[in-house]
């Protein structure tokens, strides 16, 4: 059976649901204005995402690897959260006041989330305002913009736009131990913090209902966290503007902009 779009029926679910997960993707940030990753304006210069998200990459050029993630901060610091994250973080004090509870996993490192009002919150993938340091581990929040003076006016995302170079010395250091810093994503090719993991694991697990915001699910092991939540029976509803590879697994799926969508979804 294809999945349904019958949206009264998914609002009683919603009510009687007791816990919640909403899996979170580079999607439901779309309508803030953050580009997502697989759709157009995916490439920064000639590069994208997975060519400089790698330890590999920052090794090779740690400079052009900071101006990648210093023009992502920059841009996010522009941004606003949108009525989707807005609905999202209502819903949960909501459903708090009536001793229920609802968790936030998300993939995305914009921290827009945080910023809606989100307290029950797993970033799988980190987050573009900390810092980890490559000589001591040091995880640092850093809201600084720029992050260093080198990287002011550098990071322009035009394919002609030079390579600054700058030297490692002018890059952002640890407060601690003054080694260099990297961000505080998670890059492709790493694994994701176990502690996160465990305890997305036990809100999927436990979990009487499940959304999927605004991700492709191509990447794991984020992309089989719904369809194991499917697999035991609960109910998961995937908001999106068009079919994902996990769609079919899916008991509901709601097209669209998830500004529009969610706000019915999760109004009281
Ligand atoms: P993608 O860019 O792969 O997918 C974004 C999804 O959001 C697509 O399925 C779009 O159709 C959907 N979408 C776009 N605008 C939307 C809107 N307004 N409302 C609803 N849906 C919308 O982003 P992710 O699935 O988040 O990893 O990507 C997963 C991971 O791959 C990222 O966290 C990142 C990336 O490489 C790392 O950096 C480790």
């Amino acid at each position: 059976m294809p999945p349904s779009a019958d949206m009264e029926t998914f609002r009683k679910l919603v009510n009687a649901a007791k816990h919640v997960v909403i899996l979170t993707g580079a999607g439901v940030s779309a309508e803030s204005g953050v580009p997502t990753f697989r759709g157009a304006g995916g490439y920064w210069r000639q590069f994208e995402a997975q060519q400089l998200a790698t330890l590999q990459a920052f090794r090779k050029n740690p400079s052009l690897v900071w101006e990648f993630y210093h023009y992502r901060r920059e841009v996010v610091l522009t941004k606003e959260p949108n009525p989707a994250h807005l609905a999202i973080a209502e819903f949960e004090k909501r459903l708090q006041h009536e001793g229920k509870k609802v968790v936030v996993i998300t993939q995305n490192v914009d921290d827009l989330h945080v910023r809606a009002g989100t307290e029950k919150l797993i970033r799988l993938h980190g987050s573009l305002f900390q810092t980890k340091c490559m000589n001591c581990s040091d995880i640092a929040v850093n809201f600084d913009s720029p992050i260093c003076p080198a990287l002011k006016d550098k990071g322009k995302p035009d394919t002609n736009a030079e390579d600054a170079r700058i030297p490692v010395e002018s890059l952002p250091r640890c407060q601690k131990c003054q080694g260099l810093v990297r961000p505080g994503v998670i890059w492709f090719g790493e694994n994701l913090n176990e502690g996160d993991l465990t305890a997305a694991g036990k809100e999927l697990e436990e979990c009487d209902l499940c959304l999927v915001v605004g991700t492709s699910s191509v990447v794991y092991p984020a992309a089989m966290f719904a369809p194991q939540v499917a697999a035991r029976g609960v109910p998961v509803a995937e908001f999106n503007l068009e079919s994902t590879p996990a769609t079919s697994r899916f008991g509901f799926h709601f097209e669209g902009p998830c500004g529009k969508t969610l706000p019915q979804a999760l109004s009281p």
